[in-house]
């Protein structure tokens, strides 16, 4: 509509006159990803964004996605002035695992590595000695093994069980799960699976046992995105959040993507899988925070420099 045009245009000019730049994730709605691809932001994954904000030279970075991603571009760049369109939108995994309640638990272990997934605070990483995202926590967690190093894991107790089936690694896990891909039905997935026998199926590891068992693919949104165009595969179904189809269509607009179900009559959904804060990412809200500066996302000096080691330390193990 020319209303959404207006606001996209000015949404440009915004950025322009802060000097700002906007990295956004996957799963939010694809105006936004659109507008960071055409202004020379980003589109990524968790760690791809980290990387990207580690690197740009803007001054403000404005960071569409859930409140661990704008925090850990802060701690990135104490300096910089980072906004993000809604300073509400969190993630149940970061919810679940408050710092008094897994500093207790590290305490418990302390001949252990502690290990914590990208999705937790700025207090959970800098209790942290190692801070992955599912893109990187593979090789990371196979390189700490080879070391001799026992780990704790944390928050995601389903990526950590999919670790530990990869690797062979035993770890002790925190209980805590993400709300969007606990919802897969593993049997209305088996049931699609026999109705379109020649889809090739991606999943998302913060997905129940049940359903990465089925997978054809399991990886980071980026490792998803990546397989519809390189699979022959002219259909997919992908359990993860529907966000991703975005760019999915735009690389392969030939394939054919179906949502995985999360009801369990075997229908398959679009639109069903939708992480309700990345939602709370919208170009209103964009538009907003850069006309006022409000949407700041802080964190106190010393406790963003901590934060930084067990980050850096994954950046530097990317590389
Ligand atoms: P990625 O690191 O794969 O982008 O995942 C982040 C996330 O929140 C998935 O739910
Ligand atoms: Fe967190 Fe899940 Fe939303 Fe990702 S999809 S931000 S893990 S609640």
């Amino acid at each position: 509509t020319a209303e959404k045009e207006a606001l996209r245009e000015r949404i440009k000019e915004l950025l322009q006159q802060r000097n700002a730049v906007l990295v956004a994730h996957y799963y939010t709605e694809s105006d936004l990803q659109d507008l960071a691809d055409e202004t020379g932001g980003c589109v990524a994954d968790s760690l791809e964004m980290a990387r990207f904000a580690a690197e740009h030279p803007a001054q403000t970075l404005v960071v569409a996605g859930v409140r661990f991603m704008g925090e850990t571009s802060k701690i990135l760049n104490n300096e910089k002035l980072v906004l993000m369109p809604d300073l509400m939108a969190t993630c149940s995994l970061d919810e679940n695992c408050p710092i008094e309640l897994f500093s207790d638990f590290c305490d418990r272990h302390p001949d252990h590595t502690v290990v914590v997934y990208a999705n937790t605070s700025a207090e959970v990483k800098a209790r942290s000695d190692w801070v992955v995202t599912s893109g990187i926590a593979l090789p990371v967690i196979r390189h700490l093994a080879a070391q001799g190093e026992k780990i704790l894991w944390g928050p995601d107790q389903h990526l950590g069980r999919y670790i530990q089936r990869q690797t062979g690694v035993e770890m002790i896990l925190w209980p805590g799960s993400c709300v969007v891909h606990e919802e897969f039905k593993a049997e209305a997935l088996e049931e699609l699976r026999q109705r379109h026998p020649e889809a090739a199926v991606l999943v998302h590891p913060e997905s129940p046992e049940e359903v990465v068992a089925q997978a054809d693919v399991v990886g980071s949104t980026t490792a998803l995105i990546q397989a519809v165009r390189r699979l022959p595969n002219k259909e997919f179904i992908v359990a993860t959040d529907a966000g991703i189809f975005n760019k999915m269509r735009q690389l392969a607009p030939e394939k054919i993507l179906l949502g995985a179900p999360t009801a369990g009559e075997g229908a398959t959904c679009e639109s069903c899988a939708r992480c309700p804060w990345m939602e709370m990412n919208t170009l209103e809200r964009l538009a907003y925070v850069l006309e006022t500066g409000e949407g700041e996302i802080k964190v106190a000096p010393d406790l963003a420099a901590r934060a930084r080691i067990p980050i850096q330390r994954m950046l530097d193990f990317a590389k």
